[in-house]
């Protein structure tokens, strides 16, 4: 039975139901199936996506942009410091004026809060394309992406190995949904947010999936599916970097670290990658890295989110 998501925000996946979880992944299989054999499909005709981005962003902004055209739709890129955002108008009434104009609304931003006021004013689905705390299309993405390579997704093991950012709060909530048991290995002073910890936990409860925050790279990966990675200083933290070089350096994803884990471990970074930092050009383009069809497939499950709640 299809889940009615018209309408709906994305704006973390704890947000989503199990059933709402399942429908994304398998519309997006559809969607790619659809693509790679040529099938034009062009439910999203005279609509349009905003998106207004804070940050930088290649696969975000591209494969949004290319999701709306090839769903038939438009989509117009809104850098914010070219907005009156930037000159103080308020998120509420952005997001009212915005209303009149769009159909849908995707922001990549600082503050969470910001996007959920954002949504909360707004009359059309608002999308979450990243903020400090949570990346949930890209987690989305990852669930689609694992699962195809996999043909699972319950009772894997995934090792998130580096900082308790962003990427690691929504990995916890994807593995916590869909019953995929997640490690968040990371220095003591740079654990995942506490509060997002406790409602993955509580996802985690429902599904049988096991929420874990441990310190030691390798005892965490020995038994992983799935080692995955991300920058240590993310967009906003730069000013951090050369002090968190230092702390992170134990947990560099590196051929010593992936040895430890299984022959068939699957090696992912959500990119951009600061390679010799976080991970080694070696890992990350090894036979197992699956880092590109991790940025290929934002596409298709992007397609997916959009022709489900436009
Ligand atoms: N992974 C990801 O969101 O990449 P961008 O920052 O390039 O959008
Ligand atoms: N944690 C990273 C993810 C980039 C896609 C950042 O926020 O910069």
């Amino acid at each position: 039975m299809a889940v009615q998501m018209k309408g709906k925000d994305i704006l973390s996946i704890h947000d989503l139901s199990r059933e709402e979880v399942r429908q994304i992944l398998d519309t997006a299989r559809v969607l790619k199936i659809k693509k790679l054999t040529g099938e034009v499909f062009q439910p999203l005709k005279g609509k349009t996506l905003g998106m207004i981005f804070q940050k930088a962003s290649t696969r975000t902004r591209i494969s949004f942009e290319v999701a709306m055209w090839q769903l038939g739709g438009y989509a117009l890129y809104l850098n914010a410091a070219d907005l009156q955002l930037r000159r103080g108008e308020t998120i509420a009434d952005t997001a009212r004026v915005l209303s009149r104009y769009l159909d849908a609304l995707m922001i990549r931003t600082y503050a969470h809060q910001d996007v959920v006021e954002l949504a909360a004013y707004s009359d059309i689905p608002v999308i979450n394309g990243l903020t400090d705390l949570l990346h949930p299309c890209q987690a989305l993405s990852d669930l689609f992406t694992i699962e195809e390579k996999k043909g699972t997704l319950a009772g894997l093991k995934l090792v998130y190995v580096g900082d308790g950012n962003n990427m690691a709060h929504s990995l916890m909530y994807a593995g916590a949904k869909v019953g995929m048991h997640v490690t968040v290995c990371c220095p003591p002073n740079y654990m995942p947010d506490a509060e997002v910890t406790r409602l993955a936990r509580e996802d985690a409860a429902a599904s049988g999936a096991v929420i874990d925050i441990v310190h030691d790279p390798v005892s965490a990966v020995k038994d992983a599916d799935i080692i995955y990675t991300d920058v240590w200083a993310s967009m906003g933290q730069e000013e951090e970097h050369a002090k968190r070089v230092k702390i992170f350096a134990p947990y560099q994803v590196n051929r010593d670290l992936v040895e430890k884990a299984k022959p068939d471990v699957m090696i992912m970074h959500c990119l951009p990658a600061h390679r010799g930092e976080e991970i080694t050009d070696e890992v990350l383009d090894d036979r197992r890295s699956i880092v590109f069809d991790q940025a290929e497939n934002r596409l298709h499950v992007q397609k997916a989110i959009l022709a489900l709640i436009i």
